[in-house]
């Protein structure tokens, strides 16, 4: 399973490549919107530290638009993945850029549907958003198990990133079912690192030692 950060936040990048957790980065507008620097500056400093696939999203609401942005876009790195809204115009601009062998994450998708257009249209990734659906009392997980059956029942090679992450349980119900990708808030990572018991545990193994004499 690879593990993603959603944020455009370069101290918490660092600090997940330095654990080894970083297989790859994605931003939207909003994230971008949080770090109160220029798009270009956050890009070139997300670009000179990631290996791994950056998806980075068009803001134009034209097919011709997000292909023209996509083209920019990709031509910053050859890690730049096209993260394209799931819209009639979306899925257009999809087949354009895949057709020409750009990789396009398709993105702000909420239904099994709208995952198999993409995978049809040739995007590399979908994402769906499990996190919005739980907000509104539908089961995101429910769609992630739905799609992954889908692309396994007609072999598709396009990637289920599980996007919308909350907290660490959509980590571990997505691990279960299997999910490609998991795209997640750098506090959550944090949270996944912790636990009571290994604190405590910790803390005596520390007490004990500084009973053994050290000669
Ligand atoms: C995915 O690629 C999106 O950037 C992200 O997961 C959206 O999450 P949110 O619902 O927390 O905004």
């Amino acid at each position: 399973m690879k593990f993603f950060l959603d944020t455009g936040n370069i101290d918490e990048i660092r600090e997940g490549l330095e654990m080894g957790m970083v297989d790859g980065v994605t931003t939207n507008p909003t994230l971008i919107a949080k770090e109160k620097k220029s798009f270009d500056s956050v890009v070139e400093e997300i670009l000179a530290v990631v290996e791994g696939p950056v998806s980075l999203e068009v803001v134009s609401e034209t097919a011709e638009g997000m292909v023209e942005e996509g083209k920019k876009l990709a031509s910053r790195g050859a890690n730049v993945v096209v993260k394209i809204p799931m819209t009639t115009e979306g899925l257009k601009a999809t087949k354009i850029l895949s057709g020409e062998g750009m990789a396009v994450n398709q993105t702000l998708v909420f239904s099994p549907l709208q995952a198999l257009l993409a995978a049809k249209a040739g995007a590399a990734y979908v994402s769906p958003f499990i996190g919005r659906l739980d907000d509104v009392s539908h089961d995101g997980m429910e769609l992630v198990e739905q799609v992954l059956a889908i692309f396994d029942n007609y072999a598709f090679e396009c990637e289920v990133i599980v996007a919308s992450v909350r907290h660490p349980m959509h980590v571990l119900n997505a691990a279960l079912l299997g999910a490609d990708v998991i795209t997640m808030p750098f506090g959550v990572l944090s949270q996944m690192t912790r636990h009571p018991l290994t604190d405590v545990g910790l803390q005596k193994f520390l007490a004990d030692w500084k009973k053994v004499p050290k000669r």
